[in-house]
C-alpha cells in the first residue's frame, strides 16, 4: 500500500510501426523484425499523484498521452511496468480500480436517439444511483456546466459537438468517481463552454476531492487548472513540475512567460494546438 492516488512505475506500450513493414522480406529478417518493427508509444514513463491533485499530460499529436490514459483506466495492457490506483495495483485488482475511475474521451458514446437527461439516467440506472437522487444530481450537474436546462430532453442528436462534450463530463461524475480520467475534455469547446468545464472541473476536486489526470493541448488551460504538469515527448516524461515553478525556471528578466514558450525551450518545437475541425 502506498499513500498515492496513482502511482505509475517505470511502464511501457509498444505498437507495430506499419511504416516499417511495407518492404517485403526473406524469412530470417522477416522473424528478426517482428521484435524490430515495434516502437514504443510510451517509453518508460514513472511518476505519483497525490490525493486530490490534478495532473496535466502535455505533448503533441501523437506522444503517447492517449496510451498512457488507457492504461491507468485498464483498457489497455501493460506491456512492462505496474500502475496502482489508490493502492490496488491495476492488474490485480483490476475490478477495484474499475470502481474507482472514469474515463472521458473526445469520441464519447451515446444513445443518439435518447435526450441528454434520458442518457444520463440510463448512466445512473448502470451505476445504481437511485432514481430521485440521480435526478438531481443530473439537473445539478448540467447546471454547472451552463448546458440550457430547457434542452435536456431533446434528441441528443440535435447537440452541438460541444453540447454532446459536456454531457459526457457530465456523465463520468454521477457516481462521483474518486479519480477522473479526462482526455482532451476542453478540445473543440467554444471559449466560454471551455472555462466552464475547466471551473466545473475545479468544483468536482473542491467538493469531493476527486484526482484528475488530464490531457490537453491548451497551455493556458493547463496553467490554470492543473497542480502539477508532465511534458511528453515520443513516449518518455521530459519535464514534470508545478506551471509556476517551470514558468520561474524559463524566465528571462522582466518578461513575461507563458507556457508555451516553456514548451518551445524544454522540446525546441513550437506547440501547435490541434483544434478539432467541426
Ligand atoms: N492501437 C494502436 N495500434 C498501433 N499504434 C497505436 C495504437 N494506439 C496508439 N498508437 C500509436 O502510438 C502513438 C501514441 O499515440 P497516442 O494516441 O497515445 O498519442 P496522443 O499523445 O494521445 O496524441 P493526440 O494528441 O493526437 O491525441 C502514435 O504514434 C499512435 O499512432
Ligand atoms: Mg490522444
Amino acid at each position: 500500500m502506498n499513500n498515492y492516488a496513482v502511482k505509475v512505475d517505470n511502464v511501457f506500450k509498444s505498437f507495430k510501426d506499419e511504416t516499417k513493414n511495407k518492404i517485403k522480406k526473406d524469412f530470417l529478417s522477416a522473424l528478426f523484425s517482428r521484435t524490430q518493427n515495434r516502437f514504443y508509444a510510451v517509453n518508460g514513463v514513472s511518476f505519483a499523484i497525490d490525493y486530490g491533485e490534478i495532473f496535466g499530460i502535455l505533448g503533441q499529436n501523437g506522444s503517447g498521452k492517449s496510451t498512457l490514459i488507457r492504461m491507468i483506466s485498464t483498457l489497455l495492457t501493460l506491456e512492462k511496468g505496474s500502475i496502482s490506483v489508490f493502492g490496488y495495483d491495476i492488474v490485480k485488482d483490476e475490478y477495484k480500480v474499475k470502481q474507482h475511475i472514469n474515463r472521458v474521451t473526445v469520441e464519447a458514446s451515446f444513445f443518439k436517439k435518447l435526450s441528454a437527461f434520458e442518457n444520463l439516467m440510463y448512466a445512473a440506472s448502470i451505476y445504481g444511483v437511485p432514481r430521485d437522487e440521480a435526478k438531481s444530481r443530473i439537473n445539478e450537474i448540467l447546471g454547472v456546466l451552463n448546458l440550457d436546462l430547457n434542452r435536456i430532453h431533446e434528441p441528443l442528436e440535435n447537440f452541438s459537438r460541444g453540447m454532446q462534450q459536456k454531457v459526457a463530463i457530465g456523465r463520468a461524475v454521477l457516481t462521483s468517481p474518486s479519480l477522473l480520467l479526462l482526455d482532451e475534455p476542453t478540445t473543440g469547446l467554444d471559449p466560454k463552454s471551455k472555462k466552464d468545464v475547466q471551473s466545473f472541473i475545479l468544483k468536482v476536486r473542491k467538493t469531493n476531492n476527486t484526482t484528475v489526470i488530464l490531457t490537453t493541448h491548451d497551455m493556458e488551460e493547463a496553467d490554470r487548472i492543473c497542480d502539477r504538469i508532465a511534458i511528453i515527448d515520443k513516449g518518455k516524461f521530459i519535464t514534470l513540475n508545478t506551471p509556476a515553478n517551470l514558468k520561474n525556471k524559463f524566465r528571462k528578466e522582466n518578461e513575461t512567460i507563458s507556457l508555451e514558450d516553456v514548451f518551445f525551450e524544454i522540446t525546441g518545437k513550437e506547440f501547435k494546438s490541434d483544434e478539432l475541425e467541426e
